[in-house]
């Protein structure tokens, strides 16, 4: 049996009195795709954010490796619902650049390394296009992309196709997919159910920042599903029901 290569501790996060994550455990095991969902303001981002070091954490501890994480120190790496890509920028050099700044890259080496992370969201030929040249999904691709070339060992994805349109969900979330059959450890929030009931080794529940369940998915989507799962799920049926039997 290896080690977990994400351990959360006793996780909380407070604003004011505002309890917004409350003593989250959760271990993730090298390799694992874990699905996290819930209702609006269960707490999946802000649970993204503090174990990316985005948010103050008010008790507990994030570890990958073993090791507290820190800010900056690129032990993990997340993609958001909005691209955030430069607009004066190719999708090279969106990529390229915090290997050059963060990484002290030379610009060579960065722009081979942006175009091999390219070539991994299948854009190897768009390197030289800028964001308002790319469709929405390709933007998206590009921003994986970004993420992918840092090489943190657990990837974060908060809502990745939330911003798109339907034609355009696919093509990311493929891509997603393919890194989690490549052996990438992730967590992905997303309310595309059927994507995360296929995608994950297990899911998690969020419900007013606890882990109501965290089971693999054919029992958190199945028989064995507590009732509040159950309950939220019911809005969900009809995409799970072709999930499950696929
Ligand atoms: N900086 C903050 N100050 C106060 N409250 C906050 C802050 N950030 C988040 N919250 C609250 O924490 C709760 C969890 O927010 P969070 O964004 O993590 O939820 P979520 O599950 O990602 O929701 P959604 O599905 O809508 O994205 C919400 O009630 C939110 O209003
Ligand atoms: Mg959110």
């Amino acid at each position: 049996m290896s080690a977990p290569i994400l351990s959360v501790r006793a996780l909380e996060r407070r604003v004011g009195d505002v309890e917004i994550l409350r003593r989250i455990d959760l271990d993730v095991m090298p390799g694992e795709a874990i699905g996290v969902i819930g209702p609006s303001g269960s707490g999946k981002s802000s649970l993204l954010r503090c174990i990316a070091g985005l948010d103050e954490v008010s008790g507990g501890a994030v570890m990958v490796e073993g090791r507290q994480t820190r800010p900056g120190d690129g032990a993990v790496g997340m993609v958001f619902q909005q691209f955030n890509l430069w607009p004066h920028l190719t999708a090279r050099e969106n990529v390229a650049l915090a290997l050059k700044l963060v990484r002290r890259m030379p610009a060579a080496d960065a722009a081979a390394k942006a175009d091999a992370a390219l070539a991994r969201v299948g854009l190897g030929a768009l390197g030289g296009r800028k964001p308002a040249a790319l469709s929405g999904g390709q933007q998206q691709r590009v921003a994986i992309a970004r993420t992918l070339a840092m090489e943190p060992r657990v990837l974060l994805f908060d809502e990745p196709t939330a911003a798109l349109d339907p034609e355009l969900t696919t093509e990311v979330l493929d891509v997603i997919r393919d890194l989690a059959a490549a052996g990438t450890t992730m967590l992905v929030v997303s309310h595309e159910m059927g994507f995360i009931a296929r995608l994950s080794t297990r899911v998690v529940f969020l419900d007013h920042g606890v882990v109501v369940q965290a089971a693999p998915p054919a029992a958190l989507f199945g028989a064995q599903a507590e009732p509040r799962v159950r309950s939220f799920l019911q809005t969900y049926l009809d995409r799970v029901a072709w999930a499950r039997d696929a």
